[in-house]
């Protein structure tokens, strides 16, 4: 029998360590260190012996000669999806589908059945539900595929013999943390196994011409291994984000092999599974208050799509205390910045003030172009005068309270006025370069203290 030792790995990036430690020296996490039994000699989990079973050994081929065909891409039926993967599944690639419990992966899953099951043969392997718990969920999301193959299974040498047997074109795996293999002694969930299934799942992709989707939990406690420690392996990793309070759902690549990682699909959960939204703008602006200082709204892009997003913002006298600063759905960083941009150079006094900064949706906002809608939220909550609600701000701002131009804005534009908002705060654009849309007026503004002038604040 081999020898075994004794490794800690990491849950969050599967770094290996040789003795216990409340962080992980790789990614900082707390409490992510697990403890595991490995075969000695082969300390890295699922890297050290790629072994193709049963295929011949590929063979070097000058670039000039390797065939350059496009990847053949099939959709999902959920154009959301299909959005964020690129435009399509491809045909042969292996997907993970990370999120925390809860947050609709077994329903995104299987919605996508009844689609694929149309033109393609797929098995859905489930190790948490049995085939009636799945059976009675397909039945209420209204999938009824004649092609959708249900297997209750975790062992994956079994999962292989059915893929076999059943010869799937798509395999749906749910969970990769159940899933576990007699390769190694490790208990399902941890670094090792999941690493060395997901590893056999990638080789049976690659070899057999098999689309593969791999659901992932993320857990917080770190007693599981998460996606993060398999995101090099994979083609592509998609996240599915908003609480279990939030009725809406946003998807985002984190990794595409395939295509870009900007783009975005947003999903509401209904009684009936989760509906597209193809409009995330007007779900993201509903129950917008009306005549309240401290909050403005912008437009950002995601990926190649303007979606317009409101940012709030309220400032409170704290009596000399520390002042707190708070941001969600943006950089802590930039809204410090923003803060200060406003104090110097806005001449507003907040240096006393605690500072609370919040996008509403649960949008993450990575671009400046919010800036100026930040600093006018800023600026109405302070003054505690409102922003009529129909002005929408767009620009950048510089450490010198210039606003300063930002990329798409025609794009941008269109969209503000498709929801019907009536004016338009921005940078000073070359007017050859605009298009106006109609209806919509535009005040240009070079400094923060000219947008302030702009809304009357
Ligand atoms: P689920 O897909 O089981 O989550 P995950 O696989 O990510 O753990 O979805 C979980 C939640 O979605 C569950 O709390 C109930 C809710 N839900 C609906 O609101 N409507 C539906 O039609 C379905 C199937 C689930
Ligand atoms: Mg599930």
């Amino acid at each position: 029998m081999a020898k075994e030792k004794i490794v800690f790995f990491c849950s969050e990036c599967g770094n290996e360590a040789a003795r216990w430690e409340g962080q992980c020296r790789a990614c900082g996490a707390w409490n992510t260190l697990v403890e595991e039994t490995v075969a000695k000699g082969k300390s890295k989990p699922g890297v050290a012996a790629p072994v193709r079973r049963g295929g011949k050994p590929a063979l070097a081929k000058p670039l000039t000669e390797v065939g350059s065909g496009a990847e053949i891409r099939f959709d999902t039926g959920m154009g959301e999806l299909d959005r964020v993967l690129g435009g399509g599944a491809v045909h042969g690639s292996l997907v993970l589908i990370g999120g925390a419990p809860g947050v609709g992966k077994s329903t995104l899953m299987l919605q996508i059945c009844d689609h694929l099951s149309r033109f393609a043969r797929v098995l859905y392997v489930s190790g948490e539900e049995s085939q009636r718990q799945i059976k009675m969920r397909a039945e209420r999301l209204g999938v009824k595929g004649e092609e959708l193959f249900l297997l209750p299974e975790t062992n994956l040498d079994q999962i292989i013999e059915a893929v076999a047997e059943v010869k799937p074109d798509i395999l749906i795996v749910d969970s990769i943390q159940t899933l576990y293999t007699e390769d190694s002694t490790s208990v399902p969930g941890s670094v090792t196994q999941v690493k060395q299934c997901t590893m056999r799942l990638m080789q049976m992709a690659k070899g057999e011409g098999l689309t593969v989707f791999v659901i992932g939990h993320v857990n917080k406690e770190g007693d599981i291994a998460g996606p993060k420690v398999l995101e090099h392996m994979v083609d592509c990793v998609l996240y599915v984000e908003g609480g279990s309070n939030l009725s809406y759902k946003i998807l985002r690549a984190a990794k595409n092999r395939f295509g870009s990682t900007n783009e975005i699909g947003v999903f509401e959960m209904t009684g009936a599974g989760l509906r597209e939204v193809p409009n995330p703008s007007e779900l993201l602006l509903s129950g917008r208050p009306e005549n309240v200082p401290g909050t403005c709204v912008t437009s950002v892009m995601e990926g190649t799509r303007p979606v317009l997003a409101e940012i709030q913002a309220l400032l409170v006298p704290n009596n000399f205390k520390m002042p707190r600063r708070t941001a969600n759905g943006l950089d802590l960083g930039r809204a410090i910045l923003l803060l200060a941009v406003a104090e110097k150079q806005g001449g507003l006094a907040i240096g006393g003030c605690d500072a609370y900064i919040n996008v509403i949706g649960g949008l993450e906002i990575d671009e400046p172009a919010a800036d100026l809608a930040t600093i006018l939220a800023i600026a109405s909550s302070y003054r505690g005068r409102t922003i009529d609600s129909s002005v929408v701000a767009i620009g950048e701002v510089g450490l010198t309270g210039e606003i300063r131009s930002v990329a798409a804005i025609n794009q941008r534009l269109a969209e503000v006025q498709r929801l019907g908002f009536k004016r338009c705060i921005m940078p000073v654009q070359d007017k050859a370069k605009l298009i106006r849309p109609e209806g919509l007026q535009i005040t240009m503004v070079k400094t923060i203290r000219d947008a302030f002038l702009a809304v009357q604040i």
